[in-house]
């Protein structure tokens, strides 16, 4: 591994670059923030103030150009990714991009093909479930055999509100994807159709906003997913995982804090607040995996570029659904990333 440390750029100084600058500057080894963009200058310049020695760029394609950037993190909202991981890409430099990769499969194809033209794994997607400790151990109690064939699986994603502006398709897009990703994580296939349901609405949603929304996914091995999605409920942050095998199934994201069974025969635990409590761990080892791998030129198998191309064509399909209510088959290009 280098012994230099590695000097990264954030761009987004929203929620998600702001925590993973202060990740990057107090909670992990071996990186530091050198760079930080956003195109709200004043957002770059309070985030650049409590990182000793980063500075501002105005430009995000300078920010990623810049002498002093070896790696990029890319906060920026998902329709910013795709112009700004082609930058990344020309410029040979590790991203990690948060997900959704792109927001349509075409310009995820382009990523990817753009990167397998260089030979070079530079892409990679913050699915940061992956490297969630409650994940993880669910992935090794099925590739234990344990529960037999997964036949089914039952998800529950659901938020406090959703955000200004949040439209359908975004309920797809920015939060469905993430249990795409989930599906193939787990159960090692791709998706082959996906079904959106579209439930009453809460009174809750602001008009026009489809909430919430059950999708059911269908994996080329015939296994069905179902998920709840419903990012208005009022209560909290929730995020739940059942896989249902032949011989036996396990559930995660019941264990936030302690839960219980009392004698009142209730049972109960504390919901978090929000993604940034729930999934703190996750996004630490997540940002650490990819600074290590980065600097010691290692590819960990972090999600890559076509497993943010497989996300965006199953919720690209998953879109179309919503607008029609049909089934819709998932066709993925040729693979190649190798
Ligand atoms: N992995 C997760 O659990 C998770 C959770 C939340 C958000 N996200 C993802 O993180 C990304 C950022 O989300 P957020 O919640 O931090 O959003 P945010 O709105 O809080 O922050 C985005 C920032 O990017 C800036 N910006 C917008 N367009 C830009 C551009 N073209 N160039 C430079 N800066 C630009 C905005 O001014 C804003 O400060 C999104 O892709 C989102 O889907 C991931």
């Amino acid at each position: 591994m280098s012994t230099q440390e590695l000097r990264v750029a954030v761009l987004g100084a929203g929620v998600m670059g702001t925590d993973h600058a202060r990740r990057v500057t107090r909670r992990i080894s071996g990186a530091r923030v050198s760079v930080v963009n956003d195109y709200v200058t004043d957002k770059a310049e309070q985030l650049a103030a409590e990182v000793p020695g980063a500075r501002v760029i105005g430009d995000p394609l300078d920010a990623i150009e810049a002498d002093d950037v070896d790696a990029v993190l890319l906060a920026t909202p998902g329709p910013a990714h795709h112009k700004q991981l082609l930058a990344c890409v020309e410029q040979r430099k590790p991203v990690l991009c948060e997900k959704p990769m792109t927001t349509d499969a075409h310009t995820a194809l382009e990523i990817v093909r753009a990167e397998a033209a260089l030979g070079a794994a530079l892409i990679q997607v913050g699915f940061q479930r992956r490297f969630d400790p409650e994940y993880g151990e669910l992935k090794a109690l099925l590739d234990s055999g344990e529960l037999g064939q997964p036949l089914l699986m039952h998800c529950v994603h659901r938020n406090f509100a959703p955000p200004p502006g949040f439209s359908s398709a975004m309920v797809v897009n920015e939060s469905l994807v993430h249990e795409v990703d989930v599906t193939r994580f787990l159960l090692d296939e791709e998706i082959a159709a996906v079904r959106i349901l579209r439930p009453r609405a809460t009174s809750r949603a602001p008009q026009g906003l489809q909430d919430p929304q059950i999708a059911i996914l269908e994996t080329t091995g015939g296994r069905h997913v179902d998920v709840e999605v419903f990012v208005g409920t009022g209560v909290g942050y929730q995020v739940r995982t059942e896989v249902v095998g032949e011989t036996g199934s396990a559930s995660i994201g019941l264990g936030v804090g302690v839960v219980r069974t009392s004698g009142s025969g209730r049972w109960g635990g504390r919901v978090a607040s929000g993604f940034l409590e729930r999934f703190a761990t996750a996004y630490d080892t997540e940002v650490q995996r990819w600074v290590d791998a980065v600097r010691s030129e290692v590819n960990v198998g972090g999600p890559n570029a076509w497993d943010g191309y497989a996300a965006a064509a199953v919720c690209a399909a998953a879109v179309r659904s919503l607008e029609t209510g049909e089934r819709v088959p998932v066709v993925l290009a040729q693979r190649v990333d190798g």
